[in-house]
């Protein structure tokens, strides 16, 4: 684990019996200061320092929010443990499917006797479930032994929420329905040394007819360019060498700046940071794909053959009832365009199967697309309603059977597809990444090639964080296994 340079603020030469700062990260940075009193008074009553866990669900904007907090609760003196050893055990939650928020009631059943049992421990939720009335409203009624309840528009607050709940004993709720604010400067936790998330924007102007993402991440807005390439100057003088740019929309990047800017243009810029090797980027929204971005991507030398561009139905008429705002034939452009452009480019994308309406004529659309793009890999997921959305109220919700068994031909078609696309790499040298000390077998490590796929060869854990030239000796559908 890595401590990540933020102001060189140091937290026991703030007097916190004055009164907090207003602005910000100041006032968060007293409320640090706050909590670890508290901290320092619970090592002296019980000898030992308070152990925390953040478990996240969802996305990668999450799993960068979880990191935020992490970092909050390193300096304020919490110890990172397991789920089943912490004091304070906090759900960072997501809710853009049903099955979602189903998994986290069932995890705080199971978290219940825990908190009788030991006086000490708190638990908090976070994220976009909170940001549904419906949920906080049950869980106040339901699973009132919780102790911290925020949502996804104040997360930066969340060492203010702590000192508040610390001395009011109770359940503290704080839920913001939108904000245009973000603080920068708080400090950090991250996963791994060498690579980064780096949020640079939040929020969804999108509306996509089936999505709750608007309504629970709030509207667009862009870090400022400034912030972005400072942050990741410090991530590369701090060890990293691969950032992936996070937005739920990235390709309309820019656009609410007051000097507004283009995604392609912020691109540019990040590519001369000197030391960064590799960018990746996440979520591009075909509408706003300009070819503005497809010429930097073919000319640059550090964004990675990689691009995750989700079609989510092959239909016209679909993708107009989802209020994608492109037709099957525009998408099928874009991706002729992206291959002309930068070749050897990998393809990813997100497919529902379901969609209000969707008819047999419909869903052999999707699988047209499918067989036409050839995607690398395809993440499929089943309609979910959700509540609020204008999808949820339309007419011809189609019958489980048929969702079902759509579902399992499509699979089978992105999985076929899938594996003929890995192989074709094989016998190739190509350049990895290497993350990770391999699951399976502990004399192999883990790596990423740059058009995402991953490559178990044999070497020892000091590679890790390096990149190293790998003979793709073996397809095995979904990875390689590699020779150094
Ligand atoms: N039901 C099923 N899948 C959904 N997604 C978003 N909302 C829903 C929903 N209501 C999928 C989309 C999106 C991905 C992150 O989740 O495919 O791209
Ligand atoms: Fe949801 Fe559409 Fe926004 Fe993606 S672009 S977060 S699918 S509304």
């Amino acid at each position: 684990m890595v401590k990540e340079m933020y102001n060189d603020i140091n937290l026991d030469r703030i007097d916190i019996n004055l009164e907090p700062p207003t602005e910000e990260p100041a006032r968060q940075y007293y409320f640090m200061a706050k909590c670890r009193e508290w901290v320092k008074d619970f090592e002296q009553k019980n000898g030992r320092s308070p152990k925390s866990c953040v478990i996240n669900f969802g996305c990668q904007m999450n799993a960068r929010d979880s990191e935020k907090l992490r970092g909050i609760l390193r300096d304020v003196g919490y110890i990172e443990s397991s789920e089943e050893k912490a004091d304070f055990v906090i759900y960072n939650t997501c809710t853009v499917r049903e099955n979602a928020n189903t998994r986290i009631y069932g995890r705080l059943g199971q978290l219940k006797p825990r908190k009788k049992k030991n006086p000490h421990m708190m638990i908090g939720l976070c994220g976009c479930m909170m940001q549904e009335p419906e949920a906080v409203e049950k869980l106040k009624k339901s699973y009132s032994f919780i102790d911290l309840i925020f949502g996804t528009h104040n997360i930066y607050k969340f060492a203010e929420l702590l000192a508040a709940r610390f001395e009011a004993g109770r359940m503290v709720i704080d839920i913001w329905k939108d904000t245009d604010k973000i603080v920068e400067n708080l400090p950090n936790e991250r996963k791994y040394t060498f690579k980064s998330g780096v949020n640079i924007m939040f929020g969804c102007n999108n509306f996509c007819s089936y999505c709750i993402v608007p309504y629970v991440r709030g509207r667009e807005r862009s870090r400022r360019p400034q912030a972005i390439i400072q942050e990741i100057r410090r991530l590369v003088a701090d060890g990293v060498s691969e950032v992936m740019l996070l937005g739920q929309n990235v390709n309309s990047y820019g656009k609410t700046l007051d000097i507004p800017m283009s995604f392609a243009q912020l691109l540019k810029e990040i590519e001369k940071i000197e030391g960064l090797k590799r960018i990746r980027f996440m979520t591009s929204h075909p509408k706003d794909l300009s070819d503005e971005l497809i010429k930097v991507m073919a000319e640059s030398k550090k964004i990675c053959r990689h691009l995750h561009l989700p079609i989510q139905s092959g239909s016209t008429r679909i993708l107009e009832k989802m209020n994608r705002r492109y037709t099957k034939e525009q998408y099928l452009l874009l991706v002729e365009k992206l291959r002309a452009a930068v070749p050897d480019i990998s393809l990813t994308t997100d497919i529902i199967v379901g969609f209000p309406g969707e008819t047999e004529e419909d869903f052999k659309e999707t699988l047209d697309v499918v067989r036409k793009v050839r995607y690398d890999s395809a993440f499929t997921f089943i309609y979910s309603k959700r509540t609020g959305t204008p999808a949820a109220v339309m007419e011809g919700q189609v019958p489980e059977e048929v969702v079902k068994d759509r579902f399992d031909r499509l699979l089978y078609e992105v999985q076929s597809i899938a594996g003929q696309m890995c192989a074709v790499h094989e016998g190739s040298v190509q350049e990895v990444l290497v993350e990770s000390v391999s699951e399976q077998d502990p004399s192999m490590v883990t790596g990423r090639l740059s058009n995402n796929l991953l490559v178990h060869f044999p070497g020892s854990p000091e590679l890790i964080g390096s990149y190293v030239d790998v003979t793709l000796k073996e397809c095995k559908g979904f990875y390689y296994i590699g020779m150094k």
